[in-house]
């Protein structure tokens, strides 16, 4: 499979993550500063044409089976409905998914699904109003349920929800999870990355998925069933005996590094092998400069390969001497 993205320890990529934006209409405290990011200039960000040239050198080169639209918030782009629908045309075959805020969802989901979207994730950390906006900077959960509706109405399902493990998380994580059994979403619970651009995260103030685990005990009968895929990054339990399941992904206390397969796209156009490591390689001025496939296509790899083996800091604190937190926080990578 020499034209695969394959990296150094013979892991493959199939699972790209695109960002389209740093802008985003919350402000998560795990992952935007209060003020916002640094914007991106225009001129900077890729078009819409130019993603969906990068999403066909992924399917039809590298074998890309499931592409997925991050940002920042990839809603509050306004291209979004033209992006997705170059994606759309640009690999006819792939799963194609986007994870969002879910504000505005409600006015445009009905585009994006005639467009080509076949998915979407949704991040809602608590369904207490007061939690989600100390949470987000933002009293905007009336907006956030509104979506989540809509994206149930459309059809969209399975819709996914992601709760990010922050003691507010915690405190209403039983009541979050009453609603998502409620209402048929697939609710996820993530341990915190040190991907938060006010670099508070600290390893002994995190929440990790056994504190969840206990909490939700108290209310659901929970039976571990594993994972879906092996390269899937969280664990399911039945929620009291099912159909329906919860995940944990516990990027921290459990890592999944070795199972990796996914690259990553900045909005800016850089290739990013990791969620960690800040060694990008640009992709946008191949682009611009009339590079080839083929060219663009071999950068690509050279960068995959480089991808580092793992992040680095799953069994207790993370070594000072070899870990920093990302330059880039969480809000400009998407996840
Ligand atoms: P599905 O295909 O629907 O399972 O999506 P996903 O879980 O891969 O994507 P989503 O954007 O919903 O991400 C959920 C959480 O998993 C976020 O906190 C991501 O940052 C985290 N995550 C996704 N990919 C990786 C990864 O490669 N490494 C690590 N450590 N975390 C990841
Ligand atoms: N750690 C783990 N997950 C995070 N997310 C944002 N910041 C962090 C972090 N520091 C989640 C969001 C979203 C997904 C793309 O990443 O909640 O669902
Ligand atoms: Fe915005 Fe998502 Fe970051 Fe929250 S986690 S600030 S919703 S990009």
């Amino acid at each position: 499979d020499t034209d695969a993205l394959i990296d150094r320890f013979g892991r493959v990529a199939r699972d790209l993550r695109i960002s389209v934006t740093e802008k985003c209409s919350l402000r998560c405290t795990y992952c935007m500063p209060a003020e916002g990011l640094p914007a991106i200039a225009r001129e900077d960000l890729l078009t819409p044409a130019e993603i969906g040239r990068l999403a066909r050198i992924a399917a039809e080169r590298f074998g890309v089976s499931d592409v997925r639209l991050t940002g920042g918030e990839p809603l509050v782009r306004k291209e979004i409905v033209e992006i997705v629908a170059a994606v759309r045309a640009a690999a006819p075959e792939a799963s194609l998914s986007m994870t969002t805020n879910a504000i505005s969802l409600d006015t445009k989901v009905d585009a994006l699904v005639a467009a080509g979207l076949d998915r979407v994730n949704i991040s809602l950390d608590s369904v207490d109003r007061d939690h989600f906006a100390e949470l987000t900077r933002r009293d905007r959960l009336p907006a956030v349920l509104a979506g989540i509706s809509a994206a149930l109405a459309a059809g969209l399902a399975p819709v996914k929800l992601n709760a990010v493990l922050m003691p507010e998380t915690l405190r209403g994580a039983r009541d979050l999870l009453a609603f998502a059994v409620e209402h048929g979403c697939h609710l996820r619970f993530i341990e915190q990355m040190p991907l938060d651009a006010d670099k508070q995260w600290a390893r002994d103030r995190m929440v990790t998925a056994t504190t969840l685990l206990d909490e939700l005990g108290t209310r659901f009968a929970l039976t571990p069933v594993g994972r879906d895929d092996p390269s899937a990054p969280a664990e399911e339990w039945l929620v009291d005996g099912g159909p329906q399941t919860v995940g944990i992904i516990a990027s921290v206390t459990r890592s999944f590094c070795g199972a990796c397969d996914r690259t990553r796209l900045t909005a800016e156009g850089t290739v990013r092998s990791c969620l960690f490591g800040d060694q990008e390689v640009d992709l946008r001025g191949l682009l611009r400069g009339g590079s080839d496939d083929d060219a663009i296509a071999r950068t690509w790899q050279a960068a995959m390969w480089a991808k580092p083996w793992a992040h680095g800091f799953d069994d207790g604190a993370p070594d000072p001497e070899t870990f920093a937190p990302t330059a880039r926080s969480m809000g400009a990578i998407g996840g």
